[in-house]
């Protein structure tokens, strides 16, 4: 007989134990997605593809990889060298790390493109700026990891930014690094937090990032709501069923990536010294600082906003603020409209010297320090804050186009008892279905 969710047999039997079903329906065949997704909405489910490539080629290296400053470094040649198939599953996990921001600033961007995190997504925002700090510090612990000379004096360097702190400074930095120096302490607690600790939270995060998503329901490029408008049971007019329309649309765009990636893996996996570091080829030396110390390349936008300042306290709170402020773009942003397609120049042009300044200031992270750079470097970091800071009298102020009421102009072919309609305009969308039912 069938159960309430009108399920036998096996699936009967485990949905009268655990929502099975139900949990199937509300996020995948009965979950209502707007029709229009486009190129940007990929990004979320990419982020997805590249943690589950993290967890797994993680947990493989952690099989043959060693937690101690006199053998960890040996242990990834090892990996690379002896372990079978250890350096496709080593640059798979690290050109992953490059993977994982490239995909996650992009997610990013598309908030920003159709005001995704604005009413009522803030929490799927704020959800989501957790996990960004989370994937910071994951990536930030598992630097140190290979114990090559950039791991440690990367190390050395961001711990020390904690020494500017006045009064706790000193004893802060002691109780981080376990020791007077980054040395095998520090690199055991590095190890359990980039293994345990922060993968979790990290899996919890996006769990709470998914659940809160499909509770308000997902944006669009219109940044038009499509529950405004439900039928009798409630199901939106303008939303399709995610399986197996995005299903089907998300496995193209995995595919494609996945062959950027391959490519990347197998035929570039030091990215140019931007995904691996050149000193990190050599062991780390205590004794011999090297040249230029520079963090990987997702960190060089916020460390050349830190060097751009000369006081190191407020370098310090430059670099936090610039992150903190992600955090509070729901409520600086005053504008009603969501999506760029109807919002005044004004924005557009905020949000394209905010792109230029996010590169620019990326690139002079990532260079040794001159005069120019640094000039270049606070031109573009009053850029960075200005967007942020100005942000409500401009978005206040804004000239914004009439927004659509419900998602239009696209053609939906309706296949009713032998016959298909097509129709454009929403009045005969709705009444072509009727029709068909
Ligand atoms: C591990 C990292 C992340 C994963 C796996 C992830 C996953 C997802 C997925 C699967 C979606 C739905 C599909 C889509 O709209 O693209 C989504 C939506 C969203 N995510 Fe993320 N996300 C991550 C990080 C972030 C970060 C760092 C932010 C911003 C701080 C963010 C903000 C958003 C927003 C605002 C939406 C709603 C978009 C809309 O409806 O237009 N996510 N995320």
């Amino acid at each position: 007989m069938a159960n309430t969710q009108g399920t036998t047999g096996l699936r009967g039997w485990i949905d009268e134990r655990f929502p099975l079903t139900q949990l199937w329906r509300e996020h995948l065949g009965e979950y209502f997605a707007p029709p229009n997704f486009n190129f940007f909405y990929i990004f979320g489910v990419l982020s997805l593809v590249v943690l589950i490539n993290q967890l797994l080629t993680g947990l493989w290296l952690t099989m043959n990889y060693k937690p101690a400053a006199d053998l960890a470094f040996g242990s990834v040649e090892s990996i690379m060298r002896d372990v079978r198939w250890g350096w496709l599953i080593r640059y798979m996990h690290s050109t992953g790390a490059s993977a994982f921001f490239i995909v996650v600033y992009l997610h990013m961007f598309r908030a920003l493109l159709y005001g995704s995190y604005k009413k009522p997504r803030e929490l799927v925002w704020l959800v989501g700026m957790l996990i960004f700090l989370c994937l910071m510090a994951e990536s930030f612990f598992g630097y140190l990891l290979p114990w090559g000379q950039m791991s440690y004096w990367g190390a050395q360097v961001i711990i020390s930014l904690f020494g500017a702190i006045p009064g706790i400074g000193d004893d802060l930095t002691l109780w981080i690094r376990g020791d007077y120096v980054v040395s095998d302490a520090t690199l055991n607690r590095f190890f359990a937090l980039h293994v345990m600790a922060i993968p979790i939270a990290l899996l919890g995060l996006v769990v709470a990032h998914v659940i809160a998503l499909h509770h308000v329901g997902s944006n669009n490029p219109e940044g038009v709501e499509i529950k405004k408008y439900t039928d009798e049971k409630g199901k939106p007019l303008d939303g399709i069923p995610f399986h197996p329309y995005y299903t089907v649309k998300d496995i193209v765009g995995i595919i494609v990536f996945l062959f950027f990636a391959a490519f990347v893996i197998f035929f570039w996996p030091d990215g140019g010294g931007y995904f691996l570091e050149h000193p990190n080829f050599e062991p780390a030396d205590p004794l011999r600082t090297p040249p230029h110390i520079a963090p990987v390349w997702y960190f060089t936008p916020y460390y050349a906003i830190l060097r751009a300042i000369p006081d190191k306290l407020l370098g310090v709170i430059a670099m936090g603020g610039s992150i903190v402020l992600l955090f509070f773009l729901p409520w600086l942003d005053r504008c009603p409209v969501k999506s760029i397609r109807y919002r005044g120049a004004s924005w557009k042009v905020a949000l394209t010297l905010f792109a230029i300044a996010f590169l620019i200031l990326g690139y002079c992270g990532s260079q040794p320090p001159n005069t120019t750079l640094t000039m270049l470097s606070r031109i573009f970091a009053v850029v960075y804050f200005g967007f942020f800071l100005l942000m409500p009298f401009y978005t206040s102020i804004e000239k914004t186009k009439p927004v659509p009421d419900r998602v239009g102009h696209q053609t939906v072919v309706i296949h009713g008892a032998g016959e298909s309609k097509s129709a454009v305009a929403f009045g005969e969308v709705d009444k072509a279905r009727m029709q068909s039912q």
